[in-house]
């Protein structure tokens, strides 16, 4: 069990500097940020660390930036809706690393906040290069974790500095947000209600295809839309147009239908269309008759039922990834379809879970999101938990010590 805030004293917190990591990884459009969500969920642990009177230094990435400063990647817009958020005031430095920091931080008096320029401009931040972890270190007394969609990577800011904060003989817990994201996806990896019915759609297979071996053995039925499924229907055989396929996968695609076929549930209808434009003509298609110059867009309206019957009885849902290019007009009915199904199913009292931020915006923008009974802040990272894999941002966190660990007060070990 790993520590939270809740295991640090508020004389621990009152004048410390905590380093926290957030995940403001947030959706923008021309410098604008059009989903707060990530940015609102950090919001109760920045209270609790103001509140004890913490000097709260904030890091995160945004976009994949590629190791070189990029203005369009710049975090200060996320600054200025942290700072509409709380009631005290933030400040943005234009740095992450360098003598600058060190200088801003020693400035900081308790209950201030102070948010770092993208990670991710420095080239040591994904290669978790310690003396960049070693540097933020100096002036870091504590570490909370509260990116729980970058909890997968072990980079400088997730690994390295909890790592070096603790060797210092700091404290690194995780916050509020990655406290709630590990009690409900970790109720659901231990024992979820049954019939547990998992849908997985989005792009690629490759970066899913572990967590569908895992996944299949454990639910009763896994809906799979969005591109990855045109590598199955090309393990079918299936005509797939030039539509998004993997071939590479192919064989392994087989291999699981051929081990599963009473779980995995294929679309049987597809929209597609010369390109995916909202004013290309569209059509319905059976699988079959994929034509060789059409793309598949979305599933159809057959599979929307398909989908849903498989999800009227379920007691726990897991949804990651859109089932077609919902945001282009006319092709994402098939998205919301599921959408409104698995609302149906949260609202007769399952629990269902919305994982990645594309199926949270496409519950958004279907209105059911408020519906849902937890929308998770990681994709890739709930992923992750739920298939079984470590997630080296939570495993470096201070280890919360039973009782029969100790004798006398002290630790055994
Ligand atoms: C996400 O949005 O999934 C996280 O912020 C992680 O981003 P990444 O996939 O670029 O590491």
């Amino acid at each position: 069990m790993k520590k939270t805030l809740g295991d640090l004293a508020v004389e621990t917190l009152a004048g410390a500097v905590v380093a926290l990591r957030a995940d403001f990884n947030v959706p923008l459009d021309g410098g604008r940020v059009t989903d707060r969500t990530r940015i609102e969920r950090t919001v109760p642990t920045l209270d609790h660390l103001l509140a004890a009177g913490a000097k709260v230094v904030v890091l995160s990435h945004l976009g994949r930036p590629g190791g070189r400063a990029r203005a369009s990647l710049t975090l200060e817009p996320v600054a200025r809706i942290l700072d509409d958020l709380l009631a005290a005031p933030v400040g943005f430095l234009p740095y992450c690393f360098g003598p600058e920091v060190g200088d801003a931080v020693a400035a900081m008096t308790p209950g201030q906040v102070l948010l770092l320029e993208n990670t991710r401009f420095l080239p040591r931040e994904t290669a978790n290069a310690p003396d960049l972890a070693a540097d933020w270190a100096v002036w870091a007394d504590h570490f909370v974790m509260d990116a729980f969609g970058t909890a997968h990577r072990a980079h400088a800011s997730t690994e390295g500095l909890p790592r070096a904060v603790r060797a210092k003989g700091g404290e690194a817990v995780a916050g509020r947000l990655v406290e709630r994201e590990l009690a409900v996806l970790g109720g659901l990896l231990e024992a979820p209600r049954k019939p547990f019915v998992a849908i997985l759609g989005g792009a690629k297979i490759s970066g899913k295809i572990d967590v569908i071996e895992a996944f299949l053995p454990r639910v009763d039925a896994l809906l799979v839309g969005g591109a990855m499924a045109n590598t199955f229907f090309m393990a079918m055989g299936m005509e797939t147009g030039t539509s998004l396929v993997e071939p590479e996968r192919t064989e392994v695609a087989f291999r699981l239908m051929e081990t599963s076929a009473d779980r995995l549930v294929l679309p049987v209808d597809c929209v597609t269309a010369r390109s995916i434009d909202a004013r290309a003509l569209r059509q319905t298609v059976d699988r079959t008759d994929i034509a060789r110059g059409e793309t598949i867009g979305d599933i159809g309206p057959v599979t929307v039922d398909l989908f849903a019957s498989h999800l009227a009885d379920a007691a726990t849902v897991l949804w990651n990834g859109p089932m077609g290019v919902f945001e282009v007009e006319g092709f994402k009915e098939g998205t919301f379809g599921v959408a409104r199904a698995v609302a149906e199913v949260a609202d007769r009292g399952a629990m269902v879970i919305v994982a990645g931020g594309d199926c949270a915006a496409a519950a958004r923008s279907a209105g059911v999101a408020p519906r849902m009974s937890h929308i998770s802040t990681g994709g890739g990272a709930a992923l992750d938990l739920l298939a079984g894999n470590n997630l080296p941002g939570v495993d470096v966190l201070s280890d919360r010590l039973r009782a029969d660990d100790t004798q006398d007060g002290e630790a055994l070990t």
